[in-house]
């Protein structure tokens, strides 16, 4: 199962700071080549690179803002220090605002074959609201330059849970995304995380996010309209067309070892877990985490992970057959060969099912 290993690229950069973002990023681009150099260097010697790579993500904050060419060098180093297999996923977050049709072709070209939208909402008082200056435009020209240039994977991440929110906004929202070519869907649910303007916004009460119980109704009746279109669920917040599930994504829930380059970035190999600081001044001077990982935290973590997904665990892994066994006669997990998952019906209450079996 583990014969091959993942990459994931942290590329820490945005224009501006989204007030619901706690993600490591910075808005100081004096130090892009700097940051690039480290970076390289670190994937030049990464030890590592035995096992071929079956898919490499450029996440982060905002990879397409930073000049195309640090991005294609990174990745070209990348192409030559490792094995790349023959259909590797080479994944990059783009925001439509800054994805010219010039470096979408150079990302093409490079060799990147899926492109990750950052669209959050199509709704400009949404988008507002939360600190983002974007619209449904610029998110149909990207989109639309991405075919251009011959992308034909094409992912978008919606946000659920914000204020003044309905289905029927959100439905027309994903009709149209479907129009304009969308083949995966990542639908979060919007986390208020501390330490963010919106948290701030919240407390204060300048900021209304939409409440759990209206969240799951929306987040049901979506499930069914991206079933129509024809996005199926692979995990509670991802749908994929037919063919287009996103092998990296996959590749984390099933617990396939990692490698993670960049500020920020984690690795999990060898049964180890490998953590780069999250402050730039740490990540500089070479200072890394390593922390051994114990049996019984890693079958756990495979058992939450996995419940989160279609395919679901094996069954040797649950400890708690008196559980396991209650839940299979209710019809709330379901057995097929020797996995167990969740049924579709309780992805709603999946983390109380997770508790459950661990
Ligand atoms: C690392 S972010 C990169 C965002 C990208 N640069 C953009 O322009 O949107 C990846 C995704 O995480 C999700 N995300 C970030 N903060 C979140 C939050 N507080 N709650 C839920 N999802 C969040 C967003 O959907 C976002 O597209």
């Amino acid at each position: 199962m583990n014969d091959s290993q993942m990459i994931y690229v942290h590329i820490p950069f945005c224009k501006k700071r989204c007030d619901y973002c706690a993600f490591v990023s910075c808005t100081n681009f004096q130090i892009v080549e700097k940051y690039f150099c480290f970076l390289k260097n670190e994937i030049q010697s990464c030890k590592y690179n035995t096992k071929p790579i079956s898919s490499i993500y450029f996440g982060g904050g905002t990879p397409s803002v930073v000049d195309e060419k640090y991005i294609c060098e990174t990745l070209s180093l990348i192409k030559s220090k490792f094995k790349i297999m023959q259909n590797c996923e080479i994944s990059i977050e783009c925001n439509p605002e800054s994805t010219t049709l010039s470096k979408l072709k150079a990302f093409y070209k490079a060799g990147f074959n899926r492109i990750s939208f950052g669209v959050q909402s199509l709704n400009e008082k949404e988008l507002l609201k939360i600190g983002r200056n974007q619209n449904a435009v610029q998110v149909k020209n990207a989109m639309k330059n991405a075919l251009k240039v011959g992308f034909e994977n094409l992912s978008v991440d919606l946000l659920l849970g914000l204020e003044g929110q309905t289905c029927k906004s959100l439905e027309k929202q994903i009709e149209q995304l479907n129009m304009w070519g969308a083949t995966h869907l990542s639908l979060y649910m919007l986390m208020i995380e501390e330490n963010t303007k919106l948290f701030k916004n919240v407390q204060n009460g300048l900021y209304l996010p939409l409440e759990d119980e209206i969240c799951v109704q929306l987040y049901d009746l979506l499930f069914k309209k991206l079933k129509e279109l024809g996005f199926y669920r692979y995990e509670v917040s991802n749908f994929a067309k037919n063919g287009f599930i996103c092998k990296h994504n996959l590749g984390y829930w099933q617990m396939k070892p990692y490698l993670g380059f960049g500020v920020s970035a984690h690795s999990f190999i060898d049964g180890k877990r490998i953590a780069n600081p999250d402050n730039f001044m740490d990540y500089f001077n070479g200072k890394y985490n390593i922390e051994k990982c114990n049996q019984q935290s890693l079958n756990e973590e495979y058992i939450m992970l996995g419940l989160r997904t279609i395919f679901g665990v094996e069954e040797n892994f649950i400890k708690n057959t008196k559980q396991l066994n209650l839940l299979l006669q209710k019809g709330i997990v379901i057995k097929s060969n020797s996995k167990i998952r969740v049924a579709d019906d309780y992805f709603g209450v999946l983390n109380q099912i997770i508790l459950k079996l661990i």
